[in-house]
């Protein structure tokens, strides 16, 4: 399959979501409409250029595929230079790079089975989910949904109204509980983060594990582990688990205690675009993306914390170490890719294919 391309948008609609929270609509041009047709959960690249820095970040697509519009919802970060661009100063008419759709945060549609999914959400991880619940609601007649969805405080929540809509559309087959940390909610359930425990009793609570289909968790680093861990203790097989990390753990890359540098490289040839470039990546930690980038060779990426495999390659020679590889499938990984971000040489020789 071809790697989605970055093309120039333009921005139709921004919308304030939230008092922190902005959704950002493109025109999708006629020519254009077969190469960013999405499946629910999936996520746009968004390029530009801030003081001097060219910066990608990934953003999933908020609504549903037949919603009959491509747009993202973007929560601002402090100090985020990406998320406070998008809710400070993009406007409708302006233009900004985008990437095709990517990911698999979606399971497959059936719409003769009678199928039951639990959504566990926080914060702006409402975007990816919200895309999947409309979908299925949709396109499943029988399916049942159950929401349990985190915020701090009542004015944070992005598609509140939404949500509301949803509900009322489907009254018999959808059920959403807010959880609120900093502020009182109706009962005591429904008060705290969405902790381990919190959430495994939560669960217990309000959801029939044994006829639960999928489980879909995305939300902070705290909140996916809690999550996984809570619904696997409860007896959930982990490959009914689908999680969308947003990349906001601490990359191990960072955390590792950097080698000493022996001054010791490894040959790297690089294949990207048709041309083959051989590098020189110090055996010292270096990731394979980085040490590509410096010798100028313009190997597309994202997140750069293996989550969004936009840096995705094939290693056809040599052996590499991969610090997380949370986008992988192990499929994937078998066939030989990996994630360039992630990726650092073992062996002395190395070919890497960005085209295959
Ligand atoms: C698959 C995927 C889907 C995603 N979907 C969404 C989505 O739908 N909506 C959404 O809002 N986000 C989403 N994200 C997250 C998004 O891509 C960005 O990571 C996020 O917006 C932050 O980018 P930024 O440039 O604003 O922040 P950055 O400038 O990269 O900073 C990130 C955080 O680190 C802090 N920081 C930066 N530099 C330093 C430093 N030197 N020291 C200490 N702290 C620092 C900042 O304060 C900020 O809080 C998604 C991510 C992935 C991987
Ligand atoms: S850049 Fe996202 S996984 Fe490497």
């Amino acid at each position: 399959m071809a790697r989605p391309q970055f093309h120039t948008l333009t921005v139709s609609d921004v919308r304030k979501e939230t008092e922190g929270a902005t959704s950002v609509a493109f025109v999708v041009p006629d020519d254009l409409a077969e190469a960013y047709r999405f499946t629910q959960g999936q996520y746009l690249t968004l390029r530009t250029a801030i003081d001097g820095h060219d910066l990608r970040r990934p953003y999933s697509v908020c609504v549903a595929p037949d919603a009959g519009e491509l747009r993202v919802c973007v929560k601002k970060l402090p100090g985020g230079r990406f998320s406070g661009f998008v809710n400070d100063n993009l406007k409708a008419g302006d233009k900004i790079d985008v990437m095709a759709p990517m990911g698999r945060f979606h399971a497959p549609l059936e719409a003769d089975e009678p199928k039951r999914y639990l959504f566990i959400a926080a914060g702006s991880g409402i975007t990816p989910v919200i895309s999947n619940i409309a979908t299925i609601l949709a396109v499943e007649p029988a399916a049942e949904v159950t929401l349990i969805y985190g915020n701090r405080r009542q004015r944070d929540i992005i598609f509140l109204g939404t949500l509301a809509d949803l509900k009322d559309r489907f009254i018999d087959r959808l059920r959403i509980f807010h959880v609120l940390s900093d502020e009182a909610a109706s009962t005591e359930l429904f008060s705290g983060l969405l902790t381990q425990d919190k959430i495994a009793e939560l669960v217990t609570q309000l959801v029939d594990l044994e006829r639960l289909d999928w489980a879909f968790i995305c939300g902070p680093g705290p909140v996916m582990d809690g999550g996984t861990a809570a619904l696997e203790g409860l007896g959930m097989a982990p490959d009914r688990i689908k999680i969308e990390s947003f990349g906001d753990r601490p990359h191990a890359s960072a955390l590792a205690t950097e080698p000493e540098d022996s001054g010791d490289a490894a040959e790297v040839d690089i294949v990207y675009r048709g041309r083959r470039t051989q590098i020189a990546v110090p055996l010292s930690g270096t990731a394979i993306l980085d040490a590509a980038h410096a010798a100028g060779i313009d190997v597309p990426f994202a997140c750069k914390g293996g989550v969004c495999c936009t840096c995705k390659a094939k290693l056809i020679e040599g052996e590499v170490s991969m610090d997380v590889v949370y986008g992988l499938e192990p499929d994937e990984i078998a066939a030989g890719y990996i994630l360039t971000c992630q990726s650092h040489p073992k062996t002395e020789k190395l070919v890497v294919d960005y085209d295959g």
